[in-house]
């Protein structure tokens, strides 16, 4: 089980998807071109340019419907709760299902706080108060699309689309249901809205590469964007100073005049999750799902980390923990040295963080995790599980596809589970799930390359 599983292929597959993609704007090209060049011809008096424009909002509403997304139809879903990454996931969900009934979908309000148990304590928030929604549509043109309620002419269109529930309404049912809605009499509706279960809760069925892509399209506003480069430029100043008072020191002989900074010193994040609450709920999936590698104990963290290979120390070590352990100085002891911990509230950014509703806070942190240059979390964990997959595609981008026993440039690793020299066990995400089931709700099953 410790094992690593061994990856023999580092092909990139996906070229079928990429040529048929290529050929179809290829195509489209060809038919812009020879209308362009048509038109004029066949009204060569007055109204050439008029009718060039008309045709090629046509073309873009009939390619809208063919290759991507209708922009006069909606898709409509409930509010967005629980955690940063439920949320997240919850989000792609709904994209995904309106990209599969070919609809827009309204933008939906996501929650700023966690309560969950207490509806009217959901503080709703408007999705661009936390993502760029121009930005959004700009990355996913073509795959999905976002609307604003105000494109809506007529909402007295909606059909209320109830989802089932219980043990009998199973993955299978649930998919016939939406390719029934995406036929007539439904598909003519302008808005589809669906109603109950949040869409965390929904049944999955698209696979690890499509929420990867939404993903991909999910930039921070500006304003949540400044503060995450604030945390990040602050562990990496603290970084530089701890590393220039080693090398000024006597016995090591270089003046630190010698080795400017060019590069921005490195740190290292560790998503600890030993509060309480979660050391409950690890303790209770141990048990349930017979396995015993879910819950990590402070001193197990702090040793595999020590043994992290060729991690080069001194250097920062940012713990992203609960709010309630920023109190518990225990956390910051009991390190080998050369990893020398911070959280939020010794790096003096409590009182930042604080400003924030609980859902800032958290896209902060996951900022600060994924830009780190080595990152450390629970493969059970939601969190960690998508700042690993943000960090594959990061890499993937990079061509790389495998960590593997080699020195990658940003490498992640599961405390969780043991690795080699008893250190944490290196993880990347396996792209080709066809479900994204591993990766909300855990797995021991990690891989360290991405599958072909
Ligand atoms: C655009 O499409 C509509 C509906 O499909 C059609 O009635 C109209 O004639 C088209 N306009 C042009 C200029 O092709
Ligand atoms: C939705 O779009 C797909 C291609 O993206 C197409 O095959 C399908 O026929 C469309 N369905 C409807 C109901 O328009
Ligand atoms: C809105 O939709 C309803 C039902 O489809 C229709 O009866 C009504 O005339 C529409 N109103 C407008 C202003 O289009
Ligand atoms: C749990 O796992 C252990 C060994 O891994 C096995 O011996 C035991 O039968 C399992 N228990 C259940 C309930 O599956
Ligand atoms: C990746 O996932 C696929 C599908 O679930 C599985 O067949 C494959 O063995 C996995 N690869 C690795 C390296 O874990």
């Amino acid at each position: 089980m410790d094992v690593p599983p061994y990856c023999k292929h580092f092909k990139v597959h996906g070229c079928h998807l990429n040529s048929f993609a290529c050929k179809c704007v290829v195509l489209a090209f060809i038919a812009l071109i020879l209308r362009a060049v048509l038109l004029p011809t066949f009204h060569s008096f007055g109204g050439a340019e008029q009718s060039k424009l008309v045709f090629i909002s046509n073309l873009s509403l009939s390619l809208g419907h063919k290759f991507g997304i209708r922009k006069d139809k909606f898709l409509e879903v409930p509010q967005i709760v629980w955690g940063l990454n439920n949320q997240k996931i919850a989000f792609a969900r709904a994209c995904l299902t309106a990209k599969f009934l070919n609809r827009t979908l309204l933008m939906p309000s996501l929650s700023a706080s966690l309560f969950y148990k207490e509806v009217e304590l959901l503080e709703p928030i408007s999705f661009d108060k936390v993502f760029q929604f121009k930005k959004f549509n700009s990355l996913c043109n073509g795959f999905v699309q976002l609307g604003e309620f105000s494109d809506l002419r007529n909402q007295t269109g909606a059909f209320e689309l109830q989802k089932g529930s219980g043990r009998r309404w199973t993955p299978e049912r649930d998919l016939d249901q939406l390719k029934q809605h995406n036929e007539d009499p439904y598909n003519e509706f302008d808005v589809i809205r669906i109603i109950g279960k949040n869409p965390f809760l929904w049944h999955d069925h698209w696979p690890v590469k499509d929420y990867a892509k939404v993903f991909e399209c999910l930039v921070l506003v500006d304003e949540i964007m400044n503060e995450a480069d604030k945390v990040v430029s602050r562990i990496r100043d603290i970084g530089a100073t701890q590393v220039r008072s080693q090398n000024e020191s006597p016995q090591n002989g270089i003046n630190p005049a010698e080795k400017p900074f060019l590069q921005p010193v490195p740190y290292v994040a560790v998503h600890m999750r030993i509060e309480i609450d979660w050391m409950i709920h690890c303790k209770k999936l141990e048990q349930r799902s017979n396995i015993t590698q879910i819950c990590s104990s402070k001193e197990e963290i702090m040793e595999r980390m020590g043994n992290i290979a060729g991690l080069k120390t001194p250097v920062v070590v940012y713990l992203a923990v609960a709010d309630s352990l920023l109190h518990d100085p225990s956390i910051l002891s009991g390190w080998k040295e050369g990893l020398i911990p911070y959280e939020k509230k010794k790096l003096g950014l409590e009182g930042t963080y604080k400003k924030f509703p609980y859902l800032i806070q958290s896209a902060i942190d996951y900022e600060v995790c994924l830009r780190a240059d080595v990152f450390v979390g629970n493969s059970f964990s939601t969190f960690s599980n998508l700042i690993v997959l943000d960090r594959t595609q990061k890499l993937i981008r990079m061509g790389v596809t495998s960590s593997c026993g080699v020195d990658v440039r940003w490498p992640s690793y599961a405390y969780n589970i043991l690795g080699e020299a008893k250190g944490p066990q290196r993880w990347m995400t396996n792209m080709s799930g066809s479900s994204l089931q591993a990766i909300s709700y855990g797995s021991n099953d990690i891989s360290c390359c991405v599958d072909p």
